[in-house]
This record gives structure tokens, sequence and C-alpha cells, in this order.
């Protein structure tokens, strides 16, 4: 790469024709919400204008104004066309701005007339594969003056760079072109790494530089950051602990030659600004969230030793989703986590997308160097999303540790399993005892699982494919009303519903249809623990908590572990879910009240103030018309006559068991996890509570209500 490269803005340039003079005529320049009378097919164009970048996708740039078309709406699989109406060709060149992928016919740009392509263009070809950077393209189209022409963007193409970016169409009588403007400096800085964090300053919103930190002429990390030049928001940290005593060289790909924001950066053994970490505003304080940066999915949920280890979809370098690292924290009790710095970070084969783990009791991968056991994790390698990857697909690798998870290695010959089709993803690992074999379910395209079986994690055979659910597939069995002779399996996706059915260690047969699991407004993309031991015996769910956390130095969280279970129900077997016993690690002061019965207007609980309680109500609804609680200003309700239990616009019906109905709710800063009737509705909401409300109200509407039981617990924080 050249020390200088170039920062660029785009400027009208070029000679002027005379063959079709006058101003520019836009053609269109994708600033508005929908298409307008441009006509849509497919899914690929979403539902408007792209405002930038879409989620998983590297960042796009060079687009004019707030918006743009950008086909990776959910992905590279989706497909579709974008067609205008007719206009007529009055200038010499139609110019438009272009990115994505390059592939011909597949991801273009088409001029029509009378239906027939006369001109056509796709994303860059001076990049392997595409870049999300938009650049100007034209159409010399002086043959074609006064005719009538559409413009069509089509994306058929799936698979790496199956997209394309296109804005500002502009009929000109000038070529548009690049023109240099200002010159930025690849900078670097070399130096001795004597403590464990490069300190790096972050603002959300400014343009991101790609980082890389180069070891022993190596590459060990490869990431985006709006780096702040001046008042930062917040800092993040690059961990460089493992490479104490080395000389390190750090190198930003493009930066104003003085930049104050690469000077800033500062090796230290702690986060800078970090006085309040864990009592920040909004920090959940019994919920996972990661210090700093972005979580996601769950991943590697495994159990060894004393220990739940939880891995998270991690970026550690910003506020929004990127740069997919394995966050990594350990718990020994579900509640109290520790976090314990990345375990596995981008390489060539890409960023590292979600997985599981499990731990390799019988050593049948030969990893095991000492006497622990071996914890294997499995994820896809996601290509082309980090720069060291591009051109690479998607596929699924191994990394594994000998020292219960302080340290990780990258398997030396993945991918284990080569790319199948789209993006393929998310594979989730169990040892299936029956056929004593490895099992993975994994998310192939458009709803589509399919099954492997290993012998040593290594080599996978693929068996069969069922088409049910969207990323996130999780796999695993489950006794019927706690009877070990009666087991079913459980198959779900990232939205968490799920089969029920039958699994022979190579193919799923579902006995149901698909059932809802969960009601709320933020569940996504949940997992379970693997070698749970047998004498305690549960089946331990951890999902993100989809929450925005304006203002804050991380983003989202994860929500409150809970205990899944099969129970025969009226409407046939259903799965409920329970917050964790371990929740009482935290009870703080108990309020108790039992048989009493409450009237419209009265509230029991007026002299409660808080913010983070647990809630157990068993209540016999008798003649009130509704009843429930308001937590911070929050309603939950439950509509006798409706039989529906409801808070912040989300929904379940819920009917009276035994003439009672019981609520149990955890408060935290930023959920309210409602369980209804133990565990048969679960409705986790997620949303900021109001700073100047810490009330909770217990009410009845037309008529009076009984609680049989109320006990609340004020809960103390997880964190020291
Ligand atoms: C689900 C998901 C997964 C993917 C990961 C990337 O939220 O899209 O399918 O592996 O997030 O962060």
């Amino acid at each position: 790469m050249s020390k200088w490269m170039l920062c660029i803005i785009a400027v009208l340039s070029g000679c002027s024709t005379g063959v079709a003079g006058g101003k520019d005529i836009l053609v269109a320049d994708f600033e508005g919400k929908g298409y307008g009378d441009w006509k849509v097919t497919g899914e690929a164009f979403g539902p408007g204008p792209a405002r930038g970048t879409l989620s998983g996708q590297m960042e796009v740039s060079g687009y004019q104004g707030k918006a743009l078309v950008n086909t990776y709406f959910e992905g590279d699989e989706t497909t579709g066309t974008l067609t205008s109406p007719t206009f007529e060709i009055q200038r010499k060149y139609i110019n438009f701005l272009i990115g994505g992928g390059m592939h011909p016919g597949g991801a273009c740009i088409n001029l029509l007339i009378d239906g027939k392509i006369v001109r056509t263009a796709t994303g860059p070809n001076d990049q392997p594969g595409g870049t999300e950077r938009l650049d100007w393209r034209s159409w010399d189209v002086a043959d074609l003056a006064g005719k009538t022409a559409k413009i069509q963007i089509v994306d058929k193409q799936k698979g790496g760079w199956g997209h394309i970016n296109i804005d500002q169409i502009v009929q000109s009588s000038e070529k548009k072109k690049l023109v240099v403007v200002v010159e930025e400096q690849e900078t670097s800085r070399q130096f001795v790494v004597r403590k464990r964090y490069l300190n790096l300053p972050v603002k959300n919103g400014a343009r991101k530089r790609i980082f890389r930190l180069i070891v022993d002429g190596k590459v060990v990390r490869d990431f985006d950051i709006a780096l702040a030049e001046d008042e930062p928001d917040f800092w993040v940290v690059l961990d460089v602990g493992e490479f104490k005593g080395k000389e390190v060289t750090l190198k930003a790909d493009s930066l104003a030659a003085d930049s104050k924001g690469f000077k800033s950066i500062v090796q230290a053994d702690s986060i800078k600004d970090s006085k309040d970490l864990y009592r920040e505003k909004l920090r959940p304080q019994f919920h996972f969230t990661s210090q700093r940066g972005w979580n996601n999915d769950s991943n590697g949920l495994v159990f060894y030793k004393g220990e739940w280890h939880l891995f998270y979809q991690h970026n550690p370098y910003g506020w929004p989703w990127g740069n997919m690292t394995w966050g990594h924290a350990v718990s020994k009790d579900l509640v109290h986590w520790e976090e314990l710095g990345d375990a596995i970070h981008p390489d060539k084969l890409g960023t590292i997308f979600s997985g599981s783990a499990a731990v390799d009791e019988g050593n049948t991968a030969g990893f095991q160097t000492g006497d622990e056991k071996v914890i294997v994790c499995f994820y896809t390698s996601a290509g082309g999303r980090n720069p060291e990857s591009r051109g690479q697909p998607f596929t699924q690798s191994i990394a594994y540790s000998n020292d219960r998870g302080r340290t990780w290695t990258t398997y030396k010959n993945n991918p284990v399993i080569g790319h199948i089709r789209g993006g393929n993803r998310d594979p989730k690992v169990i040892w299936h005892e029956p056929t004593k074999q490895w099992v993975m379910v994994l998310y192939i395209e458009q709803g589509v699982m399919a099954f492997f079986t290993s012998q040593d994690l290594k080599k996978w055979e693929r068996h069969s494919e069922i088409k049910c659910y969207h990323e996130c597939p999780e796999l695993f069995e489950l006794a019927v009303d706690g009877d070990k002779n009666n087991k079913k399996w459980i198959l779900y996706g990232g939205s968490g519903d799920y089969l029920v059915g039958q699994f022979d260690g190579k193919e799923f047969k579902k006995e149901t249809e698909s059932i809802r699991f969960q009601r709320g407004n933020c569940f996504y993309a949940s997992q379970t623990f693997n070698n749970v031991p047998k004498e305690d015996g549960r089946r331990i769910q951890i999902a993100w908590g989809r929450v925005a956390m304006t203002g804050m130095p991380f983003n989202q969280q994860m929500l409150f572990p809970v205990e899944l279970t099969l129970r025969t129900t009226d409407e046939g077997i259903r799965m409920f879910a329970e917050p964790v016993r371990e929740i009482e690690s935290i009870h703080g002061k108990k309020r108790a009240f039992k048989a009493k019965t409450i009237k419209p207007g009265e509230n029991l609980l007026s002299g409660i103030k808080g913010d983070l309680f647990h809630i157990l109500a068993e209540f016999s609804p008798g003649d009130a018309g509704e009843f429930g609680f308001v937590i911070r200003g929050t309603p939950v309700v439950y509509r006798v006559e409706k039989k529906q239990l409801s808070c912040k616009g989300k929904t379940a019906d819920l009917k009276v068991s035994h003439g009672k109905i019981r609520l149990e709710i955890l408060i935290d800063r930023t959920t309210i996890e409602i369980f209804g009737n133990d565990g048969r509705v679960y409705m986790p909401i997620g949303g900021i509570l109001p700073d100047d409300n810490r009330t909770l109200d217990l009410f009845t509407k037309d008529g009076n209500i009984t609680i049989d039981s109320l006990e609340i617990y004020e809960l103390r924080s997880a964190w020291k």
C-alpha cells in the first residue's frame, strides 16, 4: 500500500461537448423514504433507499446526501430489480455513483431502450470482489439522444459481494469524476507493548478508519473504528496483552498527517475514562453487557468445571454492529459475570460470526495437551467482512482452548466446512449420545437448516436439510413433563419459534407446526448451554436483548438466563421459560403480602421505590376487569375477559390456570422480563425506563382483585 493515500470528494470536471449542453438533469438521488414511481421486485431493495450502511455490511461510503440504493438488504442472499419510469435522453452522459460487487449481469445497473440493454455497469473492478465505496461512472449516450429510456438496477446475485450500491443518477453534458482535495497519509507507529491495552478514542458517526496491528510481520488484528479527532464519546481498548514485550506496529489506512486522534492512542492497563464502569446511567445491573462496544448474539454457551462460559458477538471498537469478534465472559452462578477479554478475532478467513462451543470430553479432535479437557468453539468465518478476508466466502471454522478458556488457538486447517450456499452460518454443535457422534445444525439460507455429523470435529458429513427458520439454529432434547422416558427434540432459529419432533442424529422429523416461543419486543438469537452436568440437568438459554443504549460506551445486552422445560398444555406440548433460580443470589430487601383484596384506586406498593426488582405474584382475578403492575410508568396488564397479558403493545394469550394468574417479573434499568403462569408466557420487554420515575404500582380496574401471595425483592447490583 502506498504511503500517501487520497481522501477524495466528488466534483464536476471534464469538458463540454456541445452535443447536448445545458444544466444537469437529475434522474434520481434516492433521498426519499420510498422509491417513488420506480418499480421494485424482490426483496433486495428493502422498503426504500438505505440510510447508508446496512446491518452486517462493511462501511458504505461515497454516496451523496443521506440515502442510496443498497441491495445488501438482509444480506447478500436477497435478490430483486428496481426500474425507473421512462425518461428522455437529453444529455451526452448519464453519470451515477456505483459500488458493490463485480458481477456482470448479476449485480448491475442497465440502461434499457425498448426493453433492451444498451449500456450496463457493475461494481468496481479494481478491488477483488467489490468495494463498498461508491465512485462515479459515466455512460456516453450521445448516440441515443432523444430516445426514451429506462434505468434498471438488478441484483440477482447471491453469495459474496452479491449486491450493488447506486446513487445520484444524473444526465449531464460532462463526465463526473473524482478529484483530489485533501491528502491523507497512511499513518503508523511502532512501539514495544508494555501494558495490556491500547486505548483508542471513539466518536460516534466519525469517518471510519481501517487499523491494522502487525506483530512479527503478520497482521494480527484488523478492524475499523470511528476515530475521534477531538473530544471522544468514549474510549475502547485493543487488547495487546498477549504481545507484551514485543515490538509491534499499529497502522491506520488514511489519516491527516497530524491526526490528533492517532496521537492520543495510549497504552494502559485499564480502560481510559472508566471510573464509572458498571455504574453508567443505563448499565443493566444484573444482565450481561460488554464493558465497551456492541454485542449481539450469545455464542458458545458451555459449562466447564464450575464456570458458565458466555461468548458473544462483539464489536470491541465501536457502538454499532461491526468487527465481529467473540467476546468472552464467565460466571459461577449465571448472574455475576467476569469479562475475560475477546477470545476469537477476525482473520484472513473473515470476521467471527455466531456459533457454539462444546467440551471435547473424549478428546475426539486430539487437541488435548494437558489434564484439562478441551473446549472447542465452532463459528462462521464471515469472509469479506474485514479487509484481510476480501474475496473469501462464508465458511465454518473451529478454535480451541486447553486452559479452561483462558487462551485460544484457531485450528490450522480452518475452515472445517467450506462454503455451501449464500450466507451459510451459525453452527450449533452438540454431542449426540445415542449415535455417539458430533452433530452440527447449520443455517444455510432462506430458512433452510442442514445437519452434519463428525467423529473428530474436523471432518463433517452432510446429511439432510429442513426448511424452518432464519439464522442461529438450536437443537436439543427435553423431557416432557419431566418424564425421562418421554423426550422430544426441539429445533429453533433466531426468533426462538420452535418445532417439536424426533431427531435420529441425521434428520429432524417434525411432529408439530412452528410454535411461537416468546412474546416480547427485544428477544433474538438465543442459544442454550452445552455440557451442563447431569446433576444439574437444566436446559438454560441466554438470548440477545435488543436494546439501544443511547449515549453509553456500550450497546445492547443479554437477556436474563431462563430455564426451558416442555410441558403438556391443553393446546399440546409447549416450551416454558422461567428465570434461573440463581436470581436469588442478588435478592435484597423482601416485602411479602398474603390474601389481600385490593380495590380500584388503591396502591399497595406506594411505599416502594427503586430500579431493580424481582416480583412473584399470584392473583385470583375475582370480578376485576383488568389488573396488573405499573413499573416505573410502564403498565403490565392482564385483561380478564380477553384472557390476555400485555405490555408496551405486545400481547399474549394467557388463560387462568386453576383459578389463578401468576406473574413473575424481573426489572432492570433497560428491561422488564415478564413470565406468565410459570413461564407459559415469556415476554421480555426492552426499553429505557424513565429516570424520574422509580415507582411501582399494583392496580385493579372495574372490580376488586385478590392477591393470594405477592413477594417483591429489591435486587442488588451484580457488579462489584
Ligand atoms: C444473528 C446474526 C447471525 C450472525 C451474526 C452476525 O443476529 O445475523 O446470523 O452470525 O448475527 O453478527
